[in-house]
């Protein structure tokens, strides 16, 4: 197999402008399907990538689009539900995990399989499985078991250079990087709040970069020892989340009071959050994910030669004035 095209899904995004830009580079010609055109500004500019407004629910536009691909990349995930209005699925009202974790998997499969593609590159997370203690991580399982299977049968009766499809799936812990959602996400509290209550505090985490997660992804595609292959990613070292919390506030120079919380309180704030109007910062869904240790029980898989980088490396640099600067330019728009 000789990868040189390569479709993405979910390209626009934090961990998808990283590996659509490590494709690039690599010197592959990618294909990015979104909802909207403008989610991709970040990388419409760049010459050997295509984006393509296309309904990703639907099973012929799939086909159609992955028609004269050599491989596809899955990378659409949500962290929360959202709550679609009754007859209102339109292009982006599919919001719930079922459709997005479980159902769009399927369709990516059977696409594959009506238009010849023999790779997929499927993204899950640590921890996903059917017994998870949350429906993201339940439903994350669901969707990595069908891909699994896709490939295992493909793989016992058409062995890597058949007809079959040939499936790596990662499952990285949380991922950070300059726009991550988490990191970024106490840093923006501790900017605003004097005090600072914390839900699960003895949370514990292993935080892998978001450059490492698309390196491993690039340098899976056209490695046949990665085929059929399912990798945990985590970065170099474990920390509870009062342990970031306490990092975040060291980096940025706020000083505010942060008090654990117990499970009850935990819960009690995953569900007054959840009721907030406006960007949901937490729900129960998550706190339920928080239930299980998002940490690895191996290294970084040595397959890839990636040296995983630390937190203590890469984040100062995106919590620093310089990284304000940054965020006005995408308040504005630019
Ligand atoms: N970030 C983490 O810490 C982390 C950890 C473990 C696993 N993961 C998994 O990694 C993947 C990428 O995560 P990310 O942080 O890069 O997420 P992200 O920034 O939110 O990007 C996800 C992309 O998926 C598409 N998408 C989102 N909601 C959709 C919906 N309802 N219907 C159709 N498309 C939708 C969007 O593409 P368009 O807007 O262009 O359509 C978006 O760019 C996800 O599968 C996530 O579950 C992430």
């Amino acid at each position: 197999m000789n990868i040189k095209k390569v479709c993405v899904l979910g390209g626009s995004g934090f961990v998808g402008t990283h590996v659509v830009n490590k494709l690039e580079m690599a010197g592959y010609s990618v294909r990015v399907l979104t909802r909207k055109r403008e989610h991709a500004k970040n990388i419409f500019v760049l010459p050997s990538v295509e984006v393509i407004e296309a309904d990703i629910f639907d099973p012929s536009a799939l086909s159609r689009y992955f028609s004269g691909m050599d491989a596809v990349i899955n990378l659409v995930g949500i962290l929360h539900e959202k709550k679609v209005a009754k007859g209102g699925k339109s292009m982006a009202g599919h919001g719930d995990f079922h459709e997005v974790h479980v159902e769009l998997p399927r369709k990516i499969v059977q696409a594959c399989a009506t238009s010849g593609v023999r790779r997929l590159l499927h993204m899950s997370a640590l921890n996903a499985g059917p017994n998870g203690p949350s429906k993201y991580l339940r439903s994350k399982g669901l969707g990595e078991s069908l891909v699994r299977e896709a490939g295992v049968q493909n793989r016992e009766h058409e062995p890597v250079h058949g007809s079959g499809l040939a499936v790596t799936v990662f499952r990285p812990s949380v991922i950070f990087g300059r726009e991550d959602s988490f990191i970024n996400l106490f840093a923006g509290l501790l900017k605003i709040v004097p005090v600072l209550p914390l839900a699960n505090p003895d949370a514990k985490f292993q935080p892998v970069f978001v450059g490492d997660v698309a390196q491993a992804f690039v340098a899976s595609l056209n490695n046949q020892a990665a085929f059929g292959r399912v990798y945990d990613l985590c970065g170099p070292s474990v920390y509870t989340l009062r342990e970031l919390v306490d990092l975040v506030s060291r980096m940025t120079g706020r000083n505010r009071q942060i008090i654990n919380l117990c499970p009850q309180l935990s819960y009690l704030m995953a569900l007054m959050m959840e009721w907030m109007p406006g960007p949901k910062l937490m729900t129960r869904d998550n706190y339920d994910s928080m239930q299980v240790d998002a940490v690895c029980d191996c290294e970084f898989p040595k397959i890839f030669d990636i040296k995983p980088s630390t937190l203590e490396s890469v984040v100062p640099d995106y919590l620093s004035p310089a990284h304000h600067y940054h965020g006005f330019r995408s308040a504005a728009g630019r």
